[in-house]
């Protein structure tokens, strides 16, 4: 009877830890290859403009993200582009919590973590990490490089007990290529490529899903440039990680990027894969971006026909109405100035078949395609 009993409890066990394995392999599969890992909607970031030193008053606000929406897939590079002030770092930070929306969301495998506190924080904090621009003023000087890197454990004891760190940071050194043995010098001893790669291996240390690149190559030579970035597609691909990757240039993310999303004062204006990004980019933005990259064939390049911007980027405090690139649009129109495009494939795109590269969100009333980068056949 008793034997009978322990038999069936057994079983009950053995059924309960078949469901729990099935819905942690279900939950795992939900977000395979292909599925949104990261759904950012609507966000929006405005730093007040205050007047006034002892009653400050807010007399305006800095739009620097105004609007974004995407989607990250697991395993995905998501490129990010525009110039300076645009608001990409804004958007990396609201993304890795280390500032707060004004409005919008985000949400991780699902769920809501736009206000995420207390544990879920660090959860979220630990699943998404940043690696920044400028490897000379993000690691701390006066730290070795075993400390820097090693920090990220202090939070996390979890992932490497105390006894454990000092091995797992060579660890780290070496999957970035750099001699474990380095691991009690100082930031000063190191180039700028290996200072990034420090700072790639401190952004590994939780082993997070996500990793939000701020323009980690800028501050590079350009020789040194391709090195960091080829290290971190191996490493994408050795982790599993999807990317978002800002730069100030088109060319740096082209090879890198699933998909690239280009912005303008805090919007995103044009979004798609490389062929429908530099083949066949439909907002006249982007056209103009990709019309000041130099072609590496000379020939080619003594055809290229640019687009020269006019005037100054507008202030993001007081952006210009409707479309916020009309000011420097050679297209604009009066509808322009009245009616705001959205990022929405554009009408006059709907009826081209799906397939078709052109058709891709573009935020433009008067889209249309244009081969920036390729010479005019004959021409
Ligand atoms: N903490 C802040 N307070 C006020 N304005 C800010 C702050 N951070 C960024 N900005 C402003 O927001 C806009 C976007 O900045 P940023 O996101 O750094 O752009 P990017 O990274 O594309 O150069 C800029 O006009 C910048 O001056
Ligand atoms: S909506 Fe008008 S101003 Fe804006 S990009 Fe298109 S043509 Fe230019
Ligand atoms: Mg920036």
């Amino acid at each position: 009877m008793r034997a009978d009993h322990s038999g069936r409890k057994e079983a009950r066990e053995e059924g309960q830890e078949a469901r729990r394995l099935l819905a942690r392999a279900h939950a795992e599969n939900a977000f395979a290859a292909g599925e949104a890992i990261l759904e950012v909607r609507d966000l929006v970031k405005h730093f007040p403009l205050t007047q006034g030193i002892l009653f400050k008053r807010q007399v305006g606000a800095v739009k620097a993200v105004d609007g974004v929406s995407f989607d990250l897939h697991k395993g995905e590079t998501l490129g990010i582009v525009g110039e300076s002030g645009c608001g990409k770092s804004t958007v990396a930070k609201l993304v890795t919590h280390l500032e707060e929306p004004t409005a919008g969301t985000i949400r991780y495998k699902g769920n809501d973590i736009t206000r995420a506190s207390g544990r879920a924080l660090k959860a979220v904090r630990r699943n998404i990490q940043m690696v920044f621009q400028d490897p000379y003023t993000s690691l701390n000087p006066r730290m070795t490089v075993g400390d820097i890197i090693g920090e990220p454990f202090d939070i996390h004891p979890e992932v490497a007990p105390k006894g454990d760190r000092r091995r797992k940071v060579q660890e780290l050194l070496d999957v970035v290529g750099l001699n474990p043995e380095y691991i009690n010098r100082y930031p000063h001893q190191f180039s700028g490529g290996q200072r990034q790669r420090i700072g790639i291996a401190r952004g590994l240390a939780l082993r997070p899903e996500i990793i939000v690149a701020d323009e980690p190559v800028s501050a590079l030579d350009v020789s040194v440039q391709a090195q960091v970035v080829n290290l971190m597609e191996r490493l994408q691909d050795e982790f599993g990680l999807s990317y978002i990757f800002i730069a100030h240039d088109l060319s740096v993310v082209r090879h890198i990027s699933d998909r690239v999303g280009v912005m303008y004062l805090g919007k995103l204006v044009e979004v798609g894969t490389e062929a429908e990004i530099y083949e066949h980019p439909t907002h006249p933005y982007t056209q103009a971006l990709l019309s000041a990259v130099p072609v590496p064939d000379p020939e080619a390049e003594g055809k290229r026909e640019r687009i020269v911007l006019e005037g100054d980027v507008p202030s993001p405090a007081n952006p210009p109405s409707g479309c916020r690139f009309r000011t420097r649009c050679w297209k604009a129109q009066q509808r322009c100035a009245e009616e705001e495009p959205l990022l929405a494939v554009p009408e006059n795109f709907t009826d081209t078949p799906v397939d078709q590269p052109q058709r891709h969100p573009s935020a433009c009333h008067f889209a249309a395609e244009r081969a920036a980068v390729v010479p005019p056949a004959g021409g």
